[in-house]
């Protein structure tokens, strides 16, 4: 007889991992199917996320960062380093046990949870309210049926018409991780979140890096003020930056690619590099549920169609994370996780799109919550704004790190913050701050009155709310 669950999630990255415990916690009996296999063909939980994603990348971010400091940073701390050198063998096998050490870690709370995991693919056999089929194929096929279903089947990099990824000239984020050698000539396809942080690792470590962008606008989804602060200074860092450009024809030869584009004056070029990255976006993943068993409709981009509460079109199926509408970040693909269970449950689980916040962990970091200053004005709404610049801050030039700023813009007459965005020092960290004012409603001066221990670098977000109402005290 066919096991059956009140629950089956197909996916298990931080979308489908944490709608299995929550959907467990709260009673349920659970199966979370996932297919990704490790180098040795055993299960690796955590999908995208884990395994060629968040925690890989900044792992070898980290890494490389550490390498910079050494070589460039340490000797004004009066750190002198003779003989540095390079273990790029080393910095790639940490990074591997890092990723592994996420696997496990789910594995470990499944079973902590009681959520039974199927390694293997799942896909539609049949089903309707009452419940559905679902084939699991890996290395031990058999069937399962769930009441629930919950689909988190994430995405895969896009890639450039006759250009496939050959993960050994021509990389995805997978290969982009796993370079064996520092390229010394690297072209990254797409200035989005993957090219720049990618692009910076390699950078770090060596490579000279040319990024191309179709867009005229640096970060287009930024904030300009901040997307400018860090165009100028990645620059300087020495990443070049071409935007504007048009691709053409992309050609592998033996050991490097070609790649022939237009430049933003129109004029043709062409530049040859060891290595290209193509990081152009995300597509969703639907391949091998066999969607079409059961009906399950997706919208015209390819994505899962849902409601607001991700509710597919057939009764009792939910979808999440990247392979629905949305922001492709792991933590909303894990919010999306816990609202669902809740609401299998009976509860009110609920995702609040205009706070999550979004970071590039480039250095200096970029990080923001709400509203652009250019949305802002498009929807006529009033504002005031204020920023205050990290060199003024006492922790930063204690760090070493006065890059960038943190700015907040504000309701003109309730004073409630509509939007903060900072470039700088740890912005990943303190936009949590900013996260928790806007989910509370506060107001700029709620910020500006609360205690910040000196000295940190909140003390900066303290400020920027101060300067909405033109008081800094440092600045
Ligand atoms: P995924 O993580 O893609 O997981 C889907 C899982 O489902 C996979 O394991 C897949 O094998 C499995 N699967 C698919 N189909 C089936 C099937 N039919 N049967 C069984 N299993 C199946 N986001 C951030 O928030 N912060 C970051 O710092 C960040 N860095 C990133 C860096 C890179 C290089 C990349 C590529 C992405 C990064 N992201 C980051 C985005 C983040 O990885 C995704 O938003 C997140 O992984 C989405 O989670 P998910 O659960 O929806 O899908
Ligand atoms: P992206 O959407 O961030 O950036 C893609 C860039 O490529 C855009 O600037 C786009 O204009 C450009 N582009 C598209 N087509 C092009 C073309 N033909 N020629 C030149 N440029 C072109 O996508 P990316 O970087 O691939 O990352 C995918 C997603 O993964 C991100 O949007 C994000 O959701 C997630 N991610 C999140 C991270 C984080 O939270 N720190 C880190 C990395 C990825």
């Amino acid at each position: 007889m066919a096991k059956s669950f009140d629950v089956v999630v197909i996916g298990g990255g931080p979308g489908g991992y944490i709608a299995a415990i929550r959907a467990a916690q709260l009673g349920f009996s659970t199966a979370c199917i996932d297919e990704w296999k490790n180098d040795k063909g055993g299960p690796a939980l955590g999908g995208t996320c884990t395994n060629v994603g968040c925690i890989p990348s900044k792992a070898l971010l980290q890494s490389s960062e550490h390498y910079e400091h050494a070589g460039h940073a340490f000797a004004d701390h009066g750190i002198e380093i003779k003989g540095l050198g390079l273990n790029l063998g080393q910095m790639l096998s940490r990074k591997d046990t890092v990723v592994k050490q996420n696997n496990d870690g789910i594995q470990y709370l499944f079973k902590k949870n009681k959520v039974t995991f199927f390694h293997g693919r799942g896909a539609f056999v049949r089903g309707d309210a009452n419940g559905y089929e679902i084939k699991v194929a890996g290395a031990a096929e058999e069937t399962i049926t769930g009441k629930h279903i919950v689909l988190a089947t994430g995405s895969n990099a896009r890639e450039l018409p006759g250009a496939p990824f050959d993960e050994k000239l021509i990389l995805s984020n997978t290969g982009a991780l796993a370079i064996g050698e520092v390229p010394e000539r690297l072209g990254v396809i797409g200035a989005g979140v993957i090219g720049l942080e990618m692009g910076s690792v390699w950078r770090r470590l060596g490579a000279k890096v040319t990024v191309l962008e179709a867009l005229p606008a640096f970060l287009g989804a930024v904030d300009e003020q901040i997307a400018k602060e860090a165009h100028k200074l990645m620059t300087k860092q020495g990443l070049a930056i071409q935007l504007g450009v048009k691709i053409g024809a992309i050609t592998a030869g033996k050991n490097d690619v070609t790649v022939e584009y237009a430049d933003s004056t129109g004029a043709a070029q062409k530049a040859v590099f060891d290595k290209l990255i193509v990081s152009i976006g995300r597509l969703p993943n639907t391949n091998g549920l066999q969607s079409d068993q059961v009906g399950l409709k997706l919208d015209e981009r390819g994505f899962i169609a849902v409601d607001a509460e991700c509710r597919t079109n057939l009764p009792n199926v939910w979808a999440i994370g990247d392979v629905v509408r949305g922001p492709m970040l792991a933590h909303k693909a894990e919010e999306e996780g816990v609202a669902v269970a809740e609401r299998i449950a009976g509860q009110h689980g609920h995702v609040n799109f205009n706070t999550i916040p979004w970071v590039i962990y480039t250095s200096p970091e970029i990080a923001w919550v709400g509203k652009t200053e250019q949305q802002l004005k498009a929807e006529g709404v009033a504002y005031k704004a204020g920023t205050f610049p990290f060199l003024a801050n006492g922790r930063a030039r204690a760090l070493g790190d006065t890059s960038g700023m943190v700015k907040f813009l504000a309701d003109a007459k309730s004073d409630e913050i509509l939007g903060v965005h900072i470039v700088g020092p740890m912005a990943s960290e303190l936009i949590s701050e900013a996260v928790v004012a806007m989910e509370f409603r506060a107001s700029s001066e709620d910020i500006a009155r609360i205690c910040h221990a000196h000295p940190s670098l909140s003390e900066a977000t303290k400020e920027a709310a101060l300067a909405v109402d033109k008081r800094s005290l440092n600045f």
